[in-house]
């Protein structure tokens, strides 16, 4: 009888160890995978901001080449051929950075010159497009961003923007102020805005109203741009709203935290007597 017992209780611990040894396989398949579709998505987004840095270029260059004479034109190209791909490598190193776990060093960055920035890369004079674009930063106003996610954020909420007023045109305003524990950035335009169904899916990726049925291989938007804006904003520790209604423009709403005082972050050797 005793025999008996002590042989079931072995064959259940023996299952119990096979048991054991396929969830571990299994729990480490799983992490595996899930680094991979971290490799996936962050692939997309950086072919998606490459893409947003590469378009206007290509345009920019083209205008040139029909203008051979023009030898401004061509220098104009030509520099901003330079700037934009240095900016773009930067982009790359940022982004694998992610990939790869890799934390990186968030810097004091001037939120003004970082938006002037985003339109030198856009090489497009908005106003031809009929949009006004009203900048009410303060000049010394300083947010704590890995800067170049920051303009690729801004730069992706401009852009849609600009595709929402177009072709009528319309205003574009950002503005950005200071409160005691945080900066918020704030972005709005005059242009379609969102359909309510829409607004709790935009942030999803891959979702975009900007596809074009008729000749799917023009589509104009592969629905990454603000999957990629709440991601970095939320690695930035903030948060990205959005209020919006059909028709009545759309404005979207950044809250960065500040760096705690010193004297109350855990890292801080000054103490409280
Ligand atoms: N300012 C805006 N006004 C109106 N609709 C907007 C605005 N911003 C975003 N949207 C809506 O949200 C959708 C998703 O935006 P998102 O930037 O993620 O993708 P996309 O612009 O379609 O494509 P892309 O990947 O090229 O950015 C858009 O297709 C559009 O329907
Ligand atoms: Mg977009």
């Amino acid at each position: 009888m005793l025999t008996r017992i002590i042989e079931k209780r072995l064959s259940l611990h023996k299952r119990l160890t096979n048991q054991q040894q396929q969830n571990d396989a299994l729990q480490s398949q799983f992490t595996q995978l899930q680094a991979l579709a971290n490799i996936g998505t962050t692939t997309c987004m950086v072919a998606h901001e490459i893409n947003n840095l590469l378009t206007p270029l290509a345009n920019f260059a083209a205008l040139s080449l029909k203008n051979p004479d023009d030898k401004l034109l061509s220098e104009k190209a030509l520099q901003k051929v330079v700037r934009n791909c240095g900016h773009a490598s930067r982009i790359m190193e940022s982004m694998l950075a992610v990939a790869n776990g890799q934390t990186q060093e968030k810097q004091s960055t001037p939120l003004a010159a970082l938006v002037e920035n985003v339109f030198t890369c856009l090489c497009r004079d908005f106003a031809k497009d009929g949009i006004t674009v009203n900048v009410q930063i303060p000049k010394d106003l300083t947010v704590l961003a890995i800067p170049v996610q920051l303009q690729q954020v801004l730069m992706n909420l401009i852009l849609n923007a600009r595709d929402a007023m177009l072709p009528r045109g319309g205003v574009l305003t950002i503005k950005a102020c200071d409160t005691a524990d945080a900066v918020q950035i704030e972005l709005s335009d005059t242009g379609c805005g969102i359909e309510p169904a829409n607004l709790e899916k935009i942030f999803q990726p891959f979702f975009t109203t900007k596809a074009n049925r008729e000749s799917p291989s023009q589509h104009s938007g592969s629905g990454l741009g603000l999957f990629f804006v709440k991601r970095v904003i939320d690695d930035h520790g903030g948060c990205v709203s959005v209020e919006s209604k059909p028709a009545g423009g759309t404005t979207f709403k950044i809250t960065l935290p500040k760096p705690l005082p010193e004297f109350l972050r855990s890292d801080s050797n000054v103490k409280l007597v």
